[in-house]
């Protein structure tokens, strides 16, 4: 390793990223290796794009990882935060961040509990293992970590449609408040990221949009005018806030990083 620099805010730190192969994800493990992180395990459901990610951020001071997981599992997800503790050591953070939409734009008269299910399997079964197993981790480790899930602005609102996913996000909240509960006594604090609509793989996906599309179709809803729309690094600088010393008495808090959006389109 070369010379790494001792000043950087997540220096000599050990960290895992669920759904860390595109988007929110893929971003925050940049920022994570730039802030000087030692270790970032990417876990990913998406083999070819996660290994790419990891080489691209690998340097001779960050040792970037992946390993194929799928969050729904549990046996993946105490597998993959073991294999993290063997190689590494210890983890310090836990970015719980890969996350679905169904296809389907639910609305409750037509309420598909199948789509349902699987949405619930990734985003609160998911979130719920990943917490669970990093806290096992960090507790046996006498590591006082961070743990941060990413759930959604629309946590704090209903919607006519996608309502499978506003349920799953609201179930985040509930989970990162209740874990900081439980795990505050380690020192180990848990929090979430509550992003605004952002164009990513995701989004683009469901609403059949290209990038542009898709920040145009939500401009109207952002109460914060900028020459520029919400992106992933946005979401990422603040997963960085909370996963560092910097908010080193923040626990049980849902950071939005929303551009003060309120929904009033069509989906509200
Ligand atoms: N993009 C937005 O507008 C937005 C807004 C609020 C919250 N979020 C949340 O941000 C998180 C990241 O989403 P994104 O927008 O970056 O989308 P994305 O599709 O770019 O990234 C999600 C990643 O999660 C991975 N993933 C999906 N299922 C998985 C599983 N079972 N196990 C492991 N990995 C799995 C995907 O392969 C993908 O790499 C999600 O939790 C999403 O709900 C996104």
């Amino acid at each position: 390793m070369s010379n790494p620099s001792p000043t950087k805010k997540l220096h000599n730190k050990v960290a895992i990223i669920t759904g860390g192969a595109s988007g929110i994800g893929e971003e925050t493990a940049h920022r994570f290796a730039e802030n000087g992180a030692r270790a970032v395990v990417i876990a990913d459901i998406q083999e070819e794009k996660g290994q790419k990610v990891a080489l691209s951020i690998t340097t001779s001071n960050c040792c970037c990882t992946f390993i194929k997981c799928d969050v729904s599992d549990e046996e993946e997800v105490k597998s993959l935060v073991k294999s993290t503790v063997e190689k590494h050591g210890r983890i310090d953070i836990m970015f719980s961040n890969a996350g679905i939409m169904s296809k389907r734009r639910q609305d409750i008269l037509n309420f598909n509990l199948v789509d349902y299910e699987n949405v619930f399997s990734i985003n609160v079964r998911g979130m719920a293992a990943c917490v669970k197993h990093a806290g096992h981790a960090m507790v046996e480790g006498g590591v006082k970590g961070s743990i941060i899930c990413t759930s959604s602005v629309m946590a704090n609102y209903g919607a006519k449609i996608s309502i499978d996913y506003v349920m799953s996000k609201h179930a985040v909240l509930g989970l990162v408040r209740c874990a900081s509960k439980g795990l505050g006594r380690f020192g180990i604090r848990v929090n979430c990221v509550a992003p605004g609509p952002v164009a990513t793989p995701m989004t683009c996906g469901v609403f059949q949009k290209s990038e542009e599309e898709v920040e145009r179709s939500f401009e109207a809803d952002f109460a914060l005018k900028k020459s520029g729309y919400l992106k992933a690094k946005d979401v990422a600088d603040a997963v960085m806030f909370l996963a560092c010393a910097d908010s080193v008495f923040v626990t049980g808090h849902s950071l939005a990083v929303d551009a003060g959006y309120v929904p009033i389109g069509p989906r509200s």
